[in-house]
């Protein structure tokens, strides 16, 4: 039998949005369980947890304290063993966040000794070398008590693990197996690609370009060692019954240099963020979906995540309609992340309530990911005290208000959940403007900016038709 994971549709829950069940205006591990029932209904195949270790938060628990436990913002491990369990139960699997790149700063490995840490003795003002954070400023802080340089490619807060430590390697080892023993289906790893620095810690060549990721640019990562580190992993992985499995945040634009992650000893998966990042645009989403597909052994889907403006913004209520209708027409694993089901739009959250440190790391310049990261409204009701405010109109977008509404969002999701073609992919020819592919006995057709196309034999369609598929809408035909 395949491996369940080459076609599933995973969930991404934010953990501290997606559903409170305490009432302090965080979400947290039981309330999750109490929402099981939903997802099963909606459809997906698994859940990803983003992470929900003890954590200061100053990233929201991508700053990690401790490796080992639940926040207890966020509940215990007894909640943890039941959310698995009840998942389990549902006949869908669970993959939890892991963050080995950085610590928190109040890790005691980083209060401790240091040994675990990129960190270089000071011998004047100026940082060992010239590598940027990725959220502004340098990426190098003076610890002026210990009269040392520590490394962050993130905040201040998040300091760099030093994988050439043997004693790191063994450390993540155990952390895997605490969670694999506990049940889990598998990690998603986060800023995968950088965990491993440049031995010699050498310049990065100047300048910057203008497109492009710092690590696209970094020469400081990629290293051929984070392989090793990725081999040894998945030994241990497999090492246990049923398929676990990883999949890495590995964020080149470069899609040749994902591929080598995705060696038949190394992860299973890898986000493909090249959608991401595509305009609402014919020609720009299919090269992308046909590079993609030429270029990696395997291929996944986003749209969304915890860390991008939401696609109701990017392309409009109507267009996110459709774009959901190609995405889950795609092949291969495809990524929701929570309230994308809902069609909620980014929110411009006042200043004074933002706390994405990009959004202070950079004075103000970028907004920041805030605005895609506000509760998930569950009832027309919405939560008074919810840690960022919902939108008043949100009532009518909660899932309350959806459920049943055969024009809505969430019953759109639902349905092409269930009718999600298999099969193998192959274009179609359509006029400029659109796009179309046939899977098997199903064929996506989404017109983008388009004159009205023809259609019959509608199986789903992202609008009321009327013959014809206007602009910014998709259908599914049979
Ligand atoms: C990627 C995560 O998705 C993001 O939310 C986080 O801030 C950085 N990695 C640093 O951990």
């Amino acid at each position: 039998m395949a491996e369940w994971w080459r076609d599933a549709v995973f969930y991404q829950v934010y953990v501290r949005s997606f559903a409170d069940g305490n009432g302090d205006g965080f979400g947290d591990l039981p309330g999750i369980t109490q929402h099981l029932d939903y997802l099963r209904d909606l459809g997906v195949d698994a859940l990803w947890l983003t992470p929900f270790y003890p954590s200061p938060g100053v990233d929201h628990g991508y700053d990690v304290a401790d490796y080992v436990d639940v926040d207890p913002l966020f509940g215990t491990l007894d909640d943890f063993d039941e959310l698995v369990t009840q998942t389990h139960a549902r006949g869908m699997r669970l993959i939890v966040d892991i963050v080995p790149n950085h610590t928190s700063d109040r890790h005691p490995w980083f209060t401790g000794d240091r040994s675990r840490y990129v960190t270089v003795p000071a011998t004047g003002d100026e940082p060992p070398n010239n590598w940027p954070s990725n959220w502004g400023g340098p990426a190098w802080t003076l610890d002026e008590e210990r009269n040392e340089w520590y490394l962050h490619l993130f905040a201040p807060e998040q300091p760099d693990l030093d994988w050439h430590n043997p004693l790191v390697r063994s450390d993540f080892e155990e952390i895997l197996r605490f969670w694999l023993d506990r049940g889990v289906d598998g990690f998603r790893i986060d800023v995968a690609q950088a965990l491993v620095k440049v031995a010699d810690l050498r310049d990065e060549p100047a300048p910057r370009p203008a497109h492009g990721f710092s690590s696209d640019w970094r020469t400081a990562t990629d290293q051929p060692e984070v392989h090793d580190v990725y081999r040894s992993w998945r030994r241990i992985a497999d090492s246990y019954d049923g398929d676990r499995m990883f999949v890495g945040e590995i964020f080149f634009m470069e899609q040749d240099r994902v591929a080598p992650y995705l060696r038949p000893d190394e992860l299973q998966l890898a986000f493909n963020f090249s959608l991401v990042f595509q305009p609402w645009d014919a020609e720009a989403m299919r090269a992308s979906i046909e590079e993609s597909l030429a270029k990696l052994p395997i291929v996944t889907w986003v749209l969304e995540n915890h860390d991008v403006t939401r696609i109701v913004t990017r392309f409009g209520a109507r267009e996110a309609r459709a774009a959901a209708l190609l995405l889950l027409a795609l092949p291969g694993p495809v990524f929701v992340y929570q309230g994308q089901e809902l069609g909620l739009e980014e929110v411009d959250l006042p200043d004074e309530l933002r706390q994405d440190p990009v959004f202070h790391r950079s004075a103000g310049e970028r907004k920041g990911r805030d605005g895609c990261r506000v509760p998930l409204p569950w009832t027309r009701a919405l939560q008074s005290n919810a840690w960022l405010p919902q939108p008043h109109g949100w009532s009518e977008l909660s899932v309350e208000a959806q459920t049943g509404d055969e024009h809505s969002m969430l019953e759109l999701y639902r349905r092409a959940l269930a009718l999600r073609p298999g099969g193998g992919f192959e274009w179609r020819d359509v006029p400029g403007g659109a796009l179309a592919f046939a899977r098997d006995g199903l064929t996506c057709i989404v017109n983008v900016d388009a004159d009205p196309i023809p259609v019959d034999n509608v199986v789903l369609a992202s609008d009321e038709l009327d013959g014809v598929l206007p602009r910014g809408t998709a259908a599914w035909l049979r």
